[in-house]
C-alpha cells in the first residue's frame, strides 16, 4: 500500500463536511421513506425530522461548495478515463445533495406546510401554497431521491474496489 503524505490526503474541512454530511444523509434519507409508513399520530414528527435534518444538509453543502474553491481535492495518479469518472460521480453527488433539500424545501411550502426548522425558527420560502406546482416539486424530490441512492451506491462501490481489490490509499485521502 502506498504511503499516504499530506499532499494525498483532502484538507480536514474537506474531510469534517465529507462525514457530517455523508452521516446526516444517510440518516435523512431512511427518514423521508418511512414518512410513507410511519402512523398518523407520529407522521409529523417524522416530517419534521426529516426537513430539519435535510435542511441542515442544504447550508452544510453550501459551506462544503465554498471550502472546494479553497480547499481543491488532491490530485489522483489514475488513468484519465478513472480520473473523470471520479470526477463525474463526485461532481453528480455534490449536485444532487443540492437539488434533494432545495426540491424538497420547495415541495413543503408548495403544498402549504411552511418548514419549522427543529420546531424553532419559521424559514421564509420564496414560494407560498401552490397547488398546482406542488406535485411537481414532489416528483422531482422523490426521483432525485433514487438517483442519489445509485450514486452513492456507485460511491461506495469504488471505495471498497480500491480498498479490498486494489488496496490502493484512496480511503485514507478522506479520514
Ligand atoms: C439531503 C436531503 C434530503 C434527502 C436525502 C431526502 C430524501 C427523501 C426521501 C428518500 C423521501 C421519500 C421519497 C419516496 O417516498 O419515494 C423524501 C420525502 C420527502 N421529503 Fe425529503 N430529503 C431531503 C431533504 C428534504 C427537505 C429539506 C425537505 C423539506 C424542507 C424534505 C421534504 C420531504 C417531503 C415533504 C417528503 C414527502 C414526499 C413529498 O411530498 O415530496 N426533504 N425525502
Ligand atoms: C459511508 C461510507 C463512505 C465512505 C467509506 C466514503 C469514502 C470516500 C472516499 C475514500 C472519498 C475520496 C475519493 C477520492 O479521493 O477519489 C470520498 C469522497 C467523496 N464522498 Fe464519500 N464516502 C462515504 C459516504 C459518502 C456519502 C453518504 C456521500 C454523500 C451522499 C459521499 C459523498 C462524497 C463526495 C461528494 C466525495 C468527493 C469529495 C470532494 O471532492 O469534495 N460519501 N468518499
Amino acid at each position: 500500500m502506498a504511503a499516504i503524505g499530506t499532499q494525498n490526503r483532502y484538507a480536514a474541512p474537506s474531510r469534517l463536511l465529507h462525514w457530517a454530511i455523508g452521516l446526516l444523509v444517510l440518516l435523512t434519507w431512511p427518514l423521508g421513506l418511512m414518512i410513507g409508513f410511519a402512523k398518523k399520530d407520529v407522521v409529523l414528527d417524522f416530517y419534521l425530522l426529516h426537513e430539519s435534518i435535510g435542511f441542515l444538509v442544504l447550508w452544510l453543502m453550501l459551506i462544503r461548495v465554498g471550502n472546494r474553491w479553497m480547499n481543491r481535492p488532491p490530485r489522483h495518479e489514475a488513468p484519465p478515463l478513472e480520473r473523470y469518472a471520479a470526477e463525474a460521480v463526485h461532481g453528480l453527488l455534490y449536485l444532487f445533495l443540492i437539488i434533494m433539500p432545495v426540491s424538497g424545501f420547495l415541495a413543503t411550502n408548495a403544498h402549504g406546510f411552511p418548514l419549522k426548522w427543529f420546531g424553532i425558527l419559521e424559514v421564509w420560502s420564496p414560494i407560498g401554497k401552490s397547488p398546482d406546482i406542488a406535485p411537481v416539486f414532489s416528483a422531482v424530490h422523490e426521483w432525485s431521491a433514487w438517483i442519489l441512492l445509485g450514486l452513492f451506491t456507485v460511491h461506495i462501490g469504488a471505495v471498497l474496489m480500491h480498498h479490498v481489490i486494489r488496496k490502493d490509499d484512496t480511503l485514507y485521502r478522506i479520514i
